[in-house]
């Protein structure tokens, strides 16, 4: 029993309707429980993280117990960023991932903070400047669906628990393809399902009446924090991820999963032209 209202996770024919071709034959697309017209749900995101940006930091801190912290960096191990690569950081939001990368880039480094919502950028920016690097992060605003760079301009590209708010989750993929170098990097940490079904029942418990009740005590937004585990029981499970970056043209991709599955990592390198 949920405090708040609680879809079961996804079956994998729910999962593929998800998936830019439904999405692309029906107009339609959700954003958790919601559903809105496929050109409209990138507003209802855009409105989400609106509110959610002053205390998003904070709040998933909390709500991972710190945690999320240990597997950006198990992440950013797996992507492998050498002195000197140009890194783009996809729905970057307040920078963690941009941050780690700056420092393994170093001093020749380049990092890009790319992101729709200002907000989440200017809330991230006070943590950017206490870096040494801090010279190389910059910040773009722009859409991961239409990312406003060249082809061929970055060593790795990396998207951190923000790839499942696309309305076409395969054309953002493609688009960090188009934009890496070949050989080029690609990383993908998301939430995803946990493994174990007894873990998964207590994960279930927590993320649908603790969250949501934390989530309207600190931030005023039940709704806001119900709406993450919604979007997180649509999402593809690792396996069906590791084969859509194989078909957009990754090579050599492999995922780790974290605490249980909570979150899994997928890495892979840029082989042919992508294929969406
Ligand atoms: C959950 S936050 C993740 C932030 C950060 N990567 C992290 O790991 O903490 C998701 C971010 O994706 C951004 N976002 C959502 N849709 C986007 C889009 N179409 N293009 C670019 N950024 C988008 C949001 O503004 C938000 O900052």
């Amino acid at each position: 029993m949920a405090l708040w209202q609680n879809p079961d996770w996804f079956d994998a024919g729910k999962r593929r309707e998800q998936l830019d071709d439904h999405i692309a034959a029906t107009g339609k697309a959700s954003f958790g429980i919601r559903t809105f017209q496929e050109n409209e749900k990138v507003r209802a995101v855009m409105h989400h993280f609106n509110r959610v940006a002053p205390k998003y930091d904070f709040m998933n801190s909390l709500l991972s117990l710190g945690i999320q912290h240990v597997w950006k960096r198990a992440a950013m191990r797996m992507l492998d960023i050498q002195p000197g690569d140009a890194v783009l950081d996809v729905c970057g939001g307040t920078g963690d991932l941009a941050i780690l990368a700056a420092k393994r880039a170093g001093a020749g480094g380049r990092v890009v903070v790319y992101d729709i919502n200002w907000r989440m950028l200017t809330t991230g920016r006070p943590k950017i400047d206490r870096l040494a690097q801090k010279n190389n992060v910059h910040y773009v605003q722009g859409d991961a669906e239409r990312i406003s760079f060249p082809d061929a301009t970055f060593d790795a590209a990396m998207v951190g628990f923000g790839i499942r708010n696309l309305t076409h989750l395969k054309r953002g993929f493609a688009e960090m393809h188009r934009v890496l170098k070949p050989g080029g990097k690609l990383l993908c940490l998301e939430f995803s399902r946990p493994t174990n079904p007894v873990f998964r029942g207590f994960y279930d418990f927590y993320s649908f009446n603790i969250m949501p009740l934390l989530g309207a005590l600190i931030t005023g937004s039940a709704e806001s924090y119900a709406c993450l585990p919604e979007t997180i029981r649509m999402f593809p499970l690792p396996e069906e991820l590791a084969e859509m970056l194989a078909r957009i043209g990754f090579d050599r991709v492999r995922h780790a999963s974290f605490t249980n599955g909570i979150a899994v990592a997928h890495v892979g390198v840029k082989s042919s032209a992508a294929r969406v």
